[in-house]
């Protein structure tokens, strides 16, 4: 047998659904509806698919290891220099290669617990050590708790926000508070993977300051609003000289060509993307209120998913709504769904009601 890393075996391993077709023929049901993963419930637009489609036949080629017209896009985008643009395979290889290029032997990594398992997985990878803060009671980060759990071997603390699985979010001036407070030699990284789908007023980007700020990535993806999660690309913004230290861990070519097409068709789209935008508010509204109807704990969400802790075993209630026809994820004590089309959330509210029912 190879020798493995011993230190691996703590490692946390990513839920991964089983195929919906699978899952169809072994519970013997015609459709399944998934509501697991945070996905757009919506096909790509059809001058995305369009542009992948072409891509095709360049795929004889190695993509673009700069992303260079992506990266152009990007900084027109969000008005900053190209040099303050990563792109990834996936917000998820972002995240993955900031915690190998800040990681190591005797540094720790400060995130919030319950939130994106990635980075406990990416710290325990890069040879560092999680620590866990809790949500506060309204299931939001404790910044001040956070704050006061760096210490001097912290290289890097993560902001999920909104947050996954929750949903809910810091303001704007909260986050430029906890940024101003962290000691410049820590990474600060908020990663925005649902920023896209915020209404309330009091939430700001933090893409515009981060590139000013020696310490600061924003972490932002293609895989949500705009439909493109099995394309794997995302991107972070920084300081340039940020951003070219934490890049020396990615692979080269590690954005696909069919990805890159993508993502430059889809954004200029504006107008749909706020309209995707608009039907998620609706549904997760419509959630929200049907949920906390029932009398579940619902926490105040502000992304595509709407989480929710059942009054007993969430796993029972996981198991029962998969008959249903329904995948969900269960998450500790709570259980999280993805904000789907209207009729894909009223399937979910009607089975809750025949499994409570029956
Ligand atoms: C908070 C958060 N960040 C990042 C990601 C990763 O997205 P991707 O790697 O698809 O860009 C996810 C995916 O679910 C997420 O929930």
């Amino acid at each position: 047998m190879p020798t493995y890393r011993p230190d691996l075996d703590a490692v946390p391993s990513y839920t991964l659904g089983k195929p919906i077709g699978e899952v169809a023929r072994e519970l013997g049901i015609d459709s399944i509806d998934k509501l697991a993963s945070n996905e757009c419930p919506t096909e790509p637009f059809p001058e995305v698919v369009e542009a992948i489609a072409a891509s095709g036949t360049t795929v004889n080629r190695y993509p673009d290891s700069g992303q260079y017209e992506l990266t152009k896009a990007l900084a027109l985008h969000h008005d900053v220099e190209p040099s303050s643009i990563w792109v990834g395979a996936g917000s998820s290889e972002v995240l993955r290669c900031t915690a190998l290029s800040v990681g190591g032997t005797g540094t720790n990594a400060v995130f919030a617990e319950p939130s994106f398992i990635m980075y406990r997985i990416a710290t325990l990878v890069a040879f560092a050590t999680p620590i866990a803060v809790s949500l506060d009671d309204r299931f939001d980060h404790d910044l001040d708790a956070m704050l006061a759990a760096i210490t001097d071997e912290t290289t890097i603390v993560y902001i999920c926000n909104p947050n996954n699985p929750t949903g809910g979010i810091r303001s704007g001036e909260d986050i430029r508070a906890f940024i101003d407070a962290v000691d410049e030699s820590v990474l600060v990284v908020i990663d925005e993977a649902y920023g896209e789908y915020v209404t309330d007023p009091s939430f700001a980007s933090m893409i515009d300051q981060a590139p000013l700020l020696p310490n600061v990535l924003v972490a932002r993806t293609f895989s949500k609003i705009y439909g493109l999660a099995g394309l794997r690309v995302g991107y972070g913004v920084g300081h340039p000289d940020l951003i070219a230290k934490l890049r020396v861990t990615q692979p080269p070519f590690a954005v696909t060509t069919p990805a890159q097409v993508a993502a430059l068709a889809a954004l200029p789209l504006r107008d749909s993307v706020a309209e995707r935008a608009e039907a998620n508010a609706k549904g997760r509204s419509y959630l929200t209120a049907e949920l906390s109807s029932r009398g579940y704990r619902v926490a105040n969400s502000q992304a595509n998913f709407v989480y929710f802790e059942p009054q007993d075993d969430a796993v029972g209630l996981f198991d029962a709504l998969l008959r249903e026809g329904v995948i969900v994820r269960i998450l500790g004590k709570g259980v999280r769904v993805t904000v789907g089309t209207p009729a894909e959330n009223e399937r979910l509210i009607h089975a809750l009601d025949d499994v409570v029912a029956s």
